[in-house]
């Protein structure tokens, strides 16, 4: 595995090292870590990387990569950049044949992310998009509980992601460096929230459910007037038919810390689920007391069954759901059989971004009904 992204002091990058340990399919061995070259060398030596393979951009990784032999070069990269540079860098190594793991918000714009699906399916390469809430096993588990149609008709879907480490960053009261690029379009593209968070809620409803949002509404806020994004915002949601929901995100919730729930409504019981408390699946209904699914049990499908490897009562978390992704995506670029459902696809990646611009036009309109 190569790396693109992810050096001194970055957040998710590191996430993606462990859970690729984790799953125990991949080794990385090179990458563009940093775009000053300095503290990419020094991040890459502190990995104990090749010193020829800390690369200073991009096409030099592409290069050097393929002056190799096939066997000892980087198969498969994974980009976790700020998302400015998701597109021009997905692009470069679809083109020179790498198989990717990607960061959300996929891209910047729809076309990008229609290019980058157009891409994916010419070259036939692996391409998994790190949702990293569909990992958990009790998210995968709900998708299986809704496919054999146990809700009965699902008449109402609830998604918030809420946080409130930004509060704290526009009043002035902290001063940090890392994560402030969201902040910024140029780096972050048309939305904060939305593009950051929302975005999330909006691909669990779509995993969990199997059902394609057809029209949204949204009504954003910037919260100041020197900020340029929605750090804000509530989306109502048509499905088609009478099924309507909502996706509330915010990250000036002050106090929040990572909270993203969904919960799904149908015509015999219903199921929520919070990933703060991951392990735990809760399934109501009017006419049974309430029953709380946990991983590691034999009445679990086997999507979830293969999302957590300890017995029961060994509490999984965050590391192990990214891991779960990674392990998806081995399979399938070693070309081993594998459920659909154990990656998201660039066909998520588009849609994600379908749903990021619709919410920023829909409340620039104010306030109108979109497709998408
Ligand atoms: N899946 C998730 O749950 C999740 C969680 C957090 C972040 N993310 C996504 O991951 C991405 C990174 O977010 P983060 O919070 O880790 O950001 P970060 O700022 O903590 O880290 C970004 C890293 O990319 C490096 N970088 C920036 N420009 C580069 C370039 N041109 N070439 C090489 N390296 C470059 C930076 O030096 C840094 O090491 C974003 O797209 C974000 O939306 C996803």
């Amino acid at each position: 595995m190569g790396m693109i992204g992810g050096g001194i002091g970055a957040f998710i990058g590191d996430a993606h090292r462990r859970a690729s340990r984790i799953c125990n399919d991949y080794e990385l061995v090179g990458g563009v870590f940093d775009p000053d070259f300095e503290r990419n060398k020094k991040f890459a030596a502190s990995e104990g990387i090749d010193p020829k393979r800390c690369y200073e951009t991009v096409d030099a990784l592409i290069k050097g990569e393929k002056a190799l032999p096939p066997e000892r070069r980087i198969e498969v990269v994974a980009i976790v950049t700020p998302n400015a540079f998701h597109y021009p860098f997905a692009k470069s190594l679809l083109n020179a044949g790498f198989h990717l793991v990607c960061e959300k918000p996929m891209t910047m714009t729809v076309d990008e992310a229609l290019d980058l699906e157009k891409s994916v399916a010419e070259k036939k390469l692996t391409f998994a998009l790190t949702h990293t809430y569909t990992g958990y096993p009790m998210v995968r588990q709900m998708r299986e509980i809704i496919s054999k149609g146990l809700l009965g008709t699902i008449q109402r879907i609830d998604a918030q992601y809420y946080q409130g480490w930004i509060n704290s960053i526009i009043h002035g009261t902290e001063s940090r460096i890392t994560g402030v690029w969201r902040l910024d379009p140029k780096q972050a593209g048309v939305s904060s929230c939305m593009g950051d968070i929302g975005v999330h809620a909006f691909n669990l409803i779509e995993y969990t459910t199997g059902l394609e949002v057809k029209e949204i509404l949204s009504d954003l806020s910037s919260v100041k007037d020197d900020v340029k994004l929605d750090l804000d915002g509530t989306v109502m949601l048509r499905f088609g038919g009478y099924l309507k929901g909502v996706i509330r995100a915010s990250q000036v919730c002050g106090g929040e810390e990572n909270g993203i729930t969904i919960a799904v409504y149908g015509s015999k019981a219903s199921l929520k689920w919070a990933q703060e408390n991951p392990n735990y699946l809760y399934m109501l209904s009017d006419s049974e007391p309430t029953r709380v699914f946990k991983p590691a049990h034999g009445y679990n499908g086997k999507l979830a069954e293969t999302g957590h490897t300890m017995p029961a009562g060994h509490p999984e978390g965050i590391y192990e759901a990214l891991a779960n992704i990674y392990r998806g995506a081995a399979r399938s670029i070693r070309g081993e059989a594998y459920d659909k459902a154990e990656f998201p696809t660039v066909h998520d990646g588009v849609r994600g971004m379908k749903f990021i611009h619709a919410v920023v036009e829909s409340n620039r309109m104010g306030n109108i009904w979109m497709k998408i």
